[in-house]
């Protein structure tokens, strides 16, 4: 007997995507990470290199982390060959504008605050470390 292979990989309900609450979480924490870069002046050189509408990004970030957190991986498959590199190549990333976006995306997961505690903090980190390592 044969055994067909799923279509998609099974979802590992232990991906941080999942044990932080999912989907509405992700959004919600894109959503404050929008609010903060909009409406906080610290965050004014990172506003301007983003386009004027944020709508699509508030769209598109929130599905890019949730595949980079274990989840459903729509956005990957929507953009095959699109990565880190080929997306921020057009931007000039200082020190100062990745400081921005780490310490926007760590408030934002605080305000957020999803469970588990720990777990919503480790991944502030790392968002943090990245962001902050592709500053020039
Ligand atoms: C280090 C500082 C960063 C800066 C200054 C920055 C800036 C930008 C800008 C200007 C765009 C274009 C969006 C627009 O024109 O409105 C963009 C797109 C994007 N950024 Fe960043 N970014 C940074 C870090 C990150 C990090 C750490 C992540 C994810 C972990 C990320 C994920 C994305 C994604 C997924 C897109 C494209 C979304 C899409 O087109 O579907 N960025 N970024």
């Amino acid at each position: 007997m044969t055994v067909d292979a799923p279509a998609k990989p099974t979802a590992n309900p232990n991906a941080p995507f999942y044990r932080l609450g999912g989907a509405p979480v992700f959004e919600a924490i894109c959503n404050r990470f929008y609010d903060l870069m909009e409406q906080d002046p610290a965050y004014a050189e990172l506003r301007a290199m983003h386009a004027p509408d944020l709508a699509p990004m508030r769209e598109s970030l929130p599905k890019f982390l949730a595949g980079w957190a274990g989840g459903p991986r729509d956005w990957f498959e929507a953009n095959p060959g699109r990565c880190m590199m080929s997306i921020h190549k057009p931007f000039t990333i200082t020190k100062d504008t990745a400081g921005q976006w780490a310490e926007a995306m760590e408030r934002a997961i605080a305000d957020v605050a999803p469970e588990p505690a720990d777990m919503a903090k480790a991944m502030g980190e790392v968002l943090g470390d990245l962001a902050r390592g592709m500053g020039r």
